[in-house]
Protein backbone atom coordinates (compact mmCIF):
# COMPACT_ATOMS: atom_id res chain seq x y z
CA UNK A 1 0.00 0.00 0.00
CA UNK A 2 0.87 3.31 -0.20
CA UNK A 3 3.74 4.97 2.79
CA UNK A 4 2.82 7.71 5.73
CA UNK A 5 5.23 9.30 3.77
CA UNK A 6 3.21 9.99 0.02
CA UNK A 7 0.25 10.67 2.18
CA UNK A 8 1.67 13.33 4.05
CA UNK A 9 3.39 14.53 0.96
CA UNK A 10 -0.24 14.69 -0.51
CA UNK A 11 -1.14 16.88 2.55
CA UNK A 12 1.95 19.40 2.47
CA UNK A 13 2.95 17.86 5.90
CA UNK A 14 6.19 16.47 7.16
CA UNK A 15 6.18 13.07 8.99
CA UNK A 16 8.77 11.74 10.66
CA UNK A 17 11.13 9.94 13.43
CA UNK A 18 14.02 9.88 16.09
CA UNK A 19 16.83 8.54 14.39
CA UNK A 20 18.54 6.14 16.49
CA UNK A 21 22.34 6.37 17.78
CA UNK A 22 24.42 4.91 15.53
CA UNK A 23 21.73 3.24 13.05
CA UNK A 24 24.43 2.68 10.48
CA UNK A 25 26.25 -0.18 12.36
CA UNK A 26 23.06 -2.00 13.90
CA UNK A 27 22.58 -5.90 12.26
CA UNK A 28 19.15 -4.01 11.02
CA UNK A 29 20.52 -1.90 9.36
CA UNK A 30 19.39 -1.82 5.70
CA UNK A 31 15.99 -3.15 6.81
CA UNK A 32 15.82 0.21 9.80
CA UNK A 33 16.77 2.31 6.79
CA UNK A 34 14.47 1.01 4.49
CA UNK A 35 11.45 1.48 6.08
CA UNK A 36 12.70 5.31 7.62
CA UNK A 37 12.78 6.30 3.87
CA UNK A 38 9.95 4.62 2.94
CA UNK A 39 7.63 6.14 5.57
CA UNK A 40 9.37 9.68 6.73
CA UNK A 41 10.05 12.57 4.87
CA UNK A 42 12.10 13.94 8.20
CA UNK A 43 14.06 12.93 10.79
CA UNK A 44 15.39 13.99 14.33
CA UNK A 45 18.64 12.37 15.49
CA UNK A 46 17.14 11.09 18.90
CA UNK A 47 20.88 12.33 20.90
CA UNK A 48 23.94 12.77 18.29
CA UNK A 49 23.35 16.33 17.96
CA UNK A 50 23.13 17.07 21.82
CA UNK A 51 26.15 18.86 23.82
CA UNK A 52 27.45 15.33 25.04
CA UNK A 53 27.57 13.54 22.09
CA UNK A 54 28.57 17.04 19.56
CA UNK A 55 30.28 18.91 21.81
CA UNK A 56 32.58 16.28 23.92
CA UNK A 57 35.64 19.02 24.98
CA UNK A 58 35.71 22.67 25.77
CA UNK A 59 37.65 23.24 22.22
CA UNK A 60 36.44 20.03 20.33
CA UNK A 61 33.22 19.35 18.52
CA UNK A 62 32.24 15.91 17.09
CA UNK A 63 30.26 16.25 13.93
CA UNK A 64 31.15 12.58 12.71
CA UNK A 65 27.71 11.00 13.97
CA UNK A 66 25.11 14.04 13.44
CA UNK A 67 26.73 14.22 9.90
CA UNK A 68 25.43 10.41 9.13
CA UNK A 69 22.05 11.87 10.26
CA UNK A 70 22.18 14.19 7.80
CA UNK A 71 23.59 12.35 5.09
CA UNK A 72 21.02 9.64 5.01
CA UNK A 73 18.27 12.76 5.27
CA UNK A 74 19.45 14.23 2.31
CA UNK A 75 19.93 11.33 0.45
CA UNK A 76 16.41 10.48 0.44
CA UNK A 77 15.34 13.62 0.26
CA UNK A 78 14.14 14.00 3.86
CA UNK A 79 14.76 16.79 6.10
CA UNK A 80 16.59 17.36 9.38
CA UNK A 81 15.27 18.30 12.47
CA UNK A 82 18.08 19.17 14.56
CA UNK A 83 17.54 18.73 18.52
CA UNK A 84 18.49 20.11 20.83
CA UNK A 85 21.18 23.50 21.37
CA UNK A 86 19.86 24.03 24.72
CA UNK A 87 19.01 21.93 27.22
CA UNK A 88 19.48 20.51 30.59
CA UNK A 89 20.05 17.53 30.23
CA UNK A 90 22.67 15.01 27.66
CA UNK A 91 25.41 18.12 28.80
CA UNK A 92 29.52 17.17 28.53
CA UNK A 93 31.41 16.86 32.08
CA UNK A 94 33.31 19.80 31.03
CA UNK A 95 30.19 21.96 31.62
CA UNK A 96 29.71 20.62 35.45
CA UNK A 97 31.94 23.37 37.53
CA UNK A 98 31.44 26.75 38.33
CA UNK A 99 31.37 29.29 35.72
CA UNK A 100 30.35 33.44 35.47
CA UNK A 101 27.81 34.63 33.55
CA UNK A 102 29.97 36.20 31.20
CA UNK A 103 31.88 32.79 30.93
CA UNK A 104 28.62 30.38 30.17
CA UNK A 105 27.20 33.12 27.82
CA UNK A 106 30.67 32.77 25.33
CA UNK A 107 30.45 29.08 26.10
CA UNK A 108 26.17 28.92 24.69
CA UNK A 109 27.49 31.54 22.09
CA UNK A 110 30.10 29.79 20.96
CA UNK A 111 27.97 26.27 20.64
CA UNK A 112 24.86 27.99 19.07
CA UNK A 113 27.39 29.66 17.15
CA UNK A 114 29.82 26.48 15.83
CA UNK A 115 26.59 23.76 15.80
CA UNK A 116 23.92 25.68 13.23
CA UNK A 117 26.82 27.53 11.36
CA UNK A 118 27.84 24.04 10.80
CA UNK A 119 25.25 22.48 9.56
CA UNK A 120 23.65 25.98 7.87
CA UNK A 121 21.38 25.28 4.86
CA UNK A 122 21.36 21.13 5.88
CA UNK A 123 19.59 21.84 9.17
CA UNK A 124 16.25 23.34 8.17
CA UNK A 125 15.13 23.11 11.28
CA UNK A 126 16.64 23.79 15.21
CA UNK A 127 15.35 22.90 18.70
CA UNK A 128 16.87 25.94 19.29
CA UNK A 129 15.55 25.97 23.53
CA UNK A 130 14.56 22.28 24.91
CA UNK A 131 12.40 21.96 28.07
CA UNK A 132 13.13 25.15 29.80
CA UNK A 133 9.95 25.31 31.76
CA UNK A 134 8.70 23.40 35.26
CA UNK A 135 5.56 21.34 35.44
CA UNK A 136 4.25 23.92 38.05
CA UNK A 137 4.65 26.74 35.67
CA UNK A 138 7.95 28.52 35.93
CA UNK A 139 11.15 28.74 34.68
CA UNK A 140 13.36 25.31 35.10
CA UNK A 141 16.14 25.57 37.45
CA UNK A 142 18.83 24.41 34.95
CA UNK A 143 22.25 25.60 34.77
CA UNK A 144 21.63 27.94 32.07
CA UNK A 145 18.80 29.84 33.93
CA UNK A 146 20.89 29.91 37.29
CA UNK A 147 24.28 31.13 36.00
CA UNK A 148 22.80 33.33 33.34
CA UNK A 149 18.73 34.09 34.44
CA UNK A 150 15.96 34.09 32.34
CA UNK A 151 17.39 35.80 29.15
CA UNK A 152 19.41 33.21 28.30
CA UNK A 153 16.02 31.76 26.16
CA UNK A 154 15.87 34.98 23.95
CA UNK A 155 19.72 35.34 23.49
CA UNK A 156 19.86 31.48 21.91
CA UNK A 157 17.25 32.46 19.60
CA UNK A 158 18.87 35.61 18.12
CA UNK A 159 22.27 33.67 17.88
CA UNK A 160 20.96 31.03 16.40
CA UNK A 161 19.19 33.48 13.88
CA UNK A 162 22.48 34.74 13.27
CA UNK A 163 24.53 31.57 12.29
CA UNK A 164 21.33 30.31 10.02
CA UNK A 165 19.36 33.35 8.86
CA UNK A 166 17.11 30.32 7.15
CA UNK A 167 16.50 28.19 9.64
CA UNK A 168 13.01 27.62 11.27
CA UNK A 169 13.98 27.62 15.55
CA UNK A 170 11.78 26.20 17.66
CA UNK A 171 11.06 26.58 21.29
CA UNK A 172 10.16 22.51 22.62
CA UNK A 173 8.71 21.14 25.44
CA UNK A 174 6.87 17.84 27.03
CA UNK A 175 3.15 18.53 28.94
CA UNK A 176 2.27 21.84 26.48
CA UNK A 177 0.00 19.89 24.50
CA UNK A 178 -3.44 20.97 26.44
CA UNK A 179 -4.20 23.96 28.41
CA UNK A 180 -2.65 23.57 31.98
CA UNK A 181 -0.18 25.77 34.30
CA UNK A 182 2.92 24.98 32.28
CA UNK A 183 1.22 25.55 28.95
CA UNK A 184 -0.09 28.86 30.09
CA UNK A 185 3.79 30.12 31.11
CA UNK A 186 5.06 28.62 28.10
CA UNK A 187 2.34 30.42 26.03
CA UNK A 188 2.69 33.95 28.11
CA UNK A 189 6.69 33.58 27.83
CA UNK A 190 7.10 33.10 23.83
CA UNK A 191 4.26 35.91 23.67
CA UNK A 192 6.27 38.19 25.12
CA UNK A 193 9.50 37.00 23.40
CA UNK A 194 7.56 37.48 20.26
CA UNK A 195 6.46 41.02 21.36
CA UNK A 196 10.22 41.93 21.83
CA UNK A 197 11.28 40.66 18.27
CA UNK A 198 12.93 37.61 19.07
CA UNK A 199 13.45 35.40 16.37
CA UNK A 200 11.38 32.35 17.16
CA UNK A 201 9.24 30.66 14.77
CA UNK A 202 8.27 27.48 16.23
CA UNK A 203 6.95 25.47 18.74
CA UNK A 204 7.34 21.73 19.05
CA UNK A 205 5.04 20.03 21.33
CA UNK A 206 7.12 16.80 22.33
CA UNK A 207 3.93 14.65 22.81
CA UNK A 208 5.03 11.74 25.64
CA UNK A 209 1.61 10.40 26.73
CA UNK A 210 0.12 7.41 27.48
CA UNK A 211 -2.83 5.31 27.06
CA UNK A 212 -5.11 7.39 29.19
CA UNK A 213 -4.73 9.87 25.88
CA UNK A 214 -5.37 13.53 26.32
CA UNK A 215 -8.11 16.16 26.39
CA UNK A 216 -8.66 16.68 23.04
CA UNK A 217 -10.80 20.17 23.06
CA UNK A 218 -8.00 21.35 24.79
CA UNK A 219 -5.93 20.05 22.91
CA UNK A 220 -7.30 22.06 19.96
CA UNK A 221 -7.72 24.94 22.18
CA UNK A 222 -3.84 25.02 22.77
CA UNK A 223 -2.80 24.67 19.32
CA UNK A 224 -4.87 27.37 18.14
CA UNK A 225 -3.87 29.53 20.96
CA UNK A 226 0.01 29.12 19.81
CA UNK A 227 -1.02 29.42 16.04
CA UNK A 228 -1.99 32.55 17.07
CA UNK A 229 1.09 33.98 18.06
CA UNK A 230 2.15 33.34 14.63
CA UNK A 231 4.10 30.23 15.23
CA UNK A 232 4.27 27.31 13.40
CA UNK A 233 3.22 24.07 15.26
CA UNK A 234 5.06 20.72 15.49
CA UNK A 235 4.54 17.47 17.05
CA UNK A 236 8.18 16.92 18.00
CA UNK A 237 8.53 13.61 19.74
CA UNK A 238 5.30 11.44 19.57
CA UNK A 239 4.78 8.35 20.89
CA UNK A 240 2.01 6.69 22.94
CA UNK A 241 3.26 4.00 25.53
CA UNK A 242 1.15 1.37 26.94
CA UNK A 243 1.63 -1.32 30.09
CA UNK A 244 4.17 -4.23 28.89
CA UNK A 245 1.56 -6.72 29.32
CA UNK A 246 -0.40 -5.28 26.05
CA UNK A 247 -3.70 -6.47 24.94
CA UNK A 248 -5.34 -6.31 22.22
CA UNK A 249 -7.44 -3.95 23.63
CA UNK A 250 -4.36 -1.91 24.55
CA UNK A 251 -3.13 -1.65 20.93
CA UNK A 252 -6.68 -0.56 19.41
CA UNK A 253 -6.83 2.12 22.13
CA UNK A 254 -3.18 3.27 21.60
CA UNK A 255 -4.55 3.52 17.52
CA UNK A 256 -7.28 5.60 18.41
CA UNK A 257 -5.53 8.18 20.34
CA UNK A 258 -2.78 8.58 17.43
CA UNK A 259 -5.91 8.60 14.84
CA UNK A 260 -7.37 11.45 17.07
CA UNK A 261 -4.41 13.44 17.27
CA UNK A 262 -3.79 13.08 14.18
CA UNK A 263 -7.14 14.36 12.77
CA UNK A 264 -6.97 17.17 15.35
CA UNK A 265 -3.33 18.28 13.65
CA UNK A 266 -5.04 18.07 10.49
CA UNK A 267 -7.86 20.70 11.14
CA UNK A 268 -5.14 23.72 12.11
CA UNK A 269 -2.85 24.29 8.86
CA UNK A 270 0.09 25.84 11.17
CA UNK A 271 0.75 22.26 11.94
CA UNK A 272 3.98 21.77 9.99
CA UNK A 273 5.09 18.08 10.97
CA UNK A 274 4.07 14.74 12.81
CA UNK A 275 6.97 13.24 14.32
CA UNK A 276 7.17 10.25 16.69
CA UNK A 277 10.14 9.25 18.70
CA UNK A 278 11.38 6.03 16.74
CA UNK A 279 9.10 4.13 14.51
CA UNK A 280 10.21 0.69 15.84
CA UNK A 281 9.38 -0.70 19.48
CA UNK A 282 12.71 -2.39 19.01
CA UNK A 283 14.37 0.89 19.19
CA UNK A 284 12.91 3.19 21.92
CA UNK A 285 13.46 5.12 24.97
CA UNK A 286 10.15 4.06 26.82
CA UNK A 287 11.00 1.02 28.11
CA UNK A 288 14.38 2.88 29.79
CA UNK A 289 12.64 5.06 30.67
CA UNK A 290 8.98 4.86 32.04
CA UNK A 291 8.79 1.11 34.49
CA UNK A 292 6.43 -1.07 33.09
CA UNK A 293 5.85 0.72 29.58
CA UNK A 294 6.20 -0.46 26.43
CA UNK A 295 5.05 -0.59 22.69
CA UNK A 296 4.91 3.16 22.11
CA UNK A 297 5.18 2.97 18.54
CA UNK A 298 3.41 2.33 15.20
CA UNK A 299 5.61 -0.29 14.21
CA UNK A 300 6.48 -3.74 16.63
CA UNK A 301 9.26 -5.06 17.27
CA UNK A 302 9.87 -7.26 14.23
CA UNK A 303 8.86 -3.79 12.67
CA UNK A 304 5.52 -5.05 11.42
CA UNK A 305 2.70 -2.49 11.55
CA UNK A 306 0.29 -2.01 14.22
CA UNK A 307 -3.33 -1.24 14.53
CA UNK A 308 -2.14 2.34 14.83
CA UNK A 309 -0.23 2.97 11.91
CA UNK A 310 -3.41 1.87 9.58
CA UNK A 311 -5.39 3.69 11.80
CA UNK A 312 -3.43 6.90 11.04
CA UNK A 313 -3.34 6.28 7.31
CA UNK A 314 -6.94 6.22 7.36
CA UNK A 315 -6.77 10.17 9.34
CA UNK A 316 -4.25 10.56 5.94
C1 LIG B 1 15.80 10.73 25.08
C2 LIG B 1 16.36 9.65 24.16
O1 LIG B 1 15.29 9.05 23.48
C3 LIG B 1 17.15 8.64 24.94
O2 LIG B 1 17.80 7.74 24.05
C4 LIG B 1 18.18 9.33 25.82
O3 LIG B 1 18.84 8.36 26.62
C5 LIG B 1 17.51 10.36 26.70
O4 LIG B 1 16.82 11.28 25.88
N1 LIG B 1 12.64 14.70 25.56
C6 LIG B 1 13.62 15.03 24.67
C7 LIG B 1 14.48 13.98 24.10
O5 LIG B 1 13.70 16.19 24.25
O6 LIG B 1 15.77 14.45 23.82
C8 LIG B 1 14.55 12.78 24.98
O7 LIG B 1 15.26 11.75 24.29
C9 LIG B 1 13.16 12.31 25.37
C10 LIG B 1 12.44 13.39 26.11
Amino acid sequence: GESLRSLAEKLGIYIGYASINHFWTIPDSNRYMEMARREFNILTPENQMKWDSIHPEPDRYNFSYAERHVEFALENNMLVHGHTLVWHNQLPFWLNRQWTKEELLKVLEDHIKTVVGHFRGRVKIWDVVNEAVSDMGSYRETIWYKTIGPEYIEKAFVWARQADPEAILIYNDYNIETINPKSNFTYQLIKELKEKGVPIDGIGFQMHIDINGIDYDSFRNNLKRFADLGLKLYITEMDVRIPKSATQKDLDRQAEIYAKIFEICLENPAVQAIQFWGFTDKYSWVPGFFAGYDHALIFDKDYNPKPAYFAIKRVL
